[in-house]
């Protein structure tokens, strides 16, 4: 029986691989946050000479990257990106996605927009028939804490404050339970309306263009029904 540590690796490479076709010198890749990014990244890393290097969408990817020595870009210099690989915390069958447990939702969004494929790299436990078991991460302007929060109330959410937790981007976090998320793109556009939303831990407005679902039979790509 594979534990989910392994999961986790065999997708990693799983993704690695994927990705190899697409490595050429002048390439900057995306890459995202999390315990299977961070295996990715390992993984990819005894093929840095093959590519330019990598945006990250955090300070602990591009700090584990940097160790590797795979050089780090800062966005703005980056103009054309072929793919962006990050997990989710959970993905249903059409791709689209909750992220955010490891609090890089905003910046996974604005590199993941500059990518031409965003590669979802998931165990299958992250698999749902439909979003919102996992709490739904919201991004705020610390001012506007409560005012969100009123507001993800009147949704049918409960907030709570991720106690102690401050963004790359100097923001705060409200984990909100209890939404039922038919829609994922209606709900998505609906919380980034609200006042002092930076971003929201939805990716449905622009979902995954393919996920990669480790299993204890292998690695299956999905996708999207
Ligand atoms: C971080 C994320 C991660 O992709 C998500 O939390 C999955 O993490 P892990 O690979 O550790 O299960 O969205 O903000």
């Amino acid at each position: 029986m594979l534990t989910q540590t392994d999961l986790k690796r065999n997708v990693a490479d799983a993704a690695v691989q994927f990705i190899l076709p697409l490595l050429a010198p002048g390439v900057v890749l995306g890459v995202g946050t999390g315990s299977t990014v961070d295996l990715f990244i390992d993984a990819l890393a005894p093929h840095k000479a093959n590519f330019r290097g990598a945006a990250s969408s955090s300070e602990r990817s591009a700090a584990r990257m940097r160790e590797h020595g795979i050089e780090v870009f800062d966005l703005n210099e980056v103009g054309t990106m072929p793919v962006y690989v990050d997990g989710a915390d959970e993905i249903d069958r059409s791709l689209n996605m909750i992220k955010g447990g490891g609090g890089a939702l905003t910046r996974e969004k604005i590199v993941a927009s500059v990518a031409e494929r965003f590669v979802c790299i998931v165990d299958e436990s992250k698999v749902v028939d439909q979003l919102g078991g996992f709490p739904l991460p919201v991004e705020v302007i610390p001012m506007a804490r409560t005012s969100v929060a009123r507001r993800l109330a009147a949704l049918g959410g409960q907030p709570v404050l991720r106690d102690g937790f401050i963004t790359d981007n100097g923001c705060e976090i409200l984990d909100v339970s209890g939404l039922a998320i038919p829609d994922p793109a209606a709900l998505e556009a609906s919380i980034n309306n609200i006042p002092g939303v930076v971003c929201c831990g939805l990716f449905a407005l622009a979902g995954a263009d393919i996920a990669l679902v480790s299993g204890q039979g292998g690695v299956a790509e999905m996708t999207g029904s």
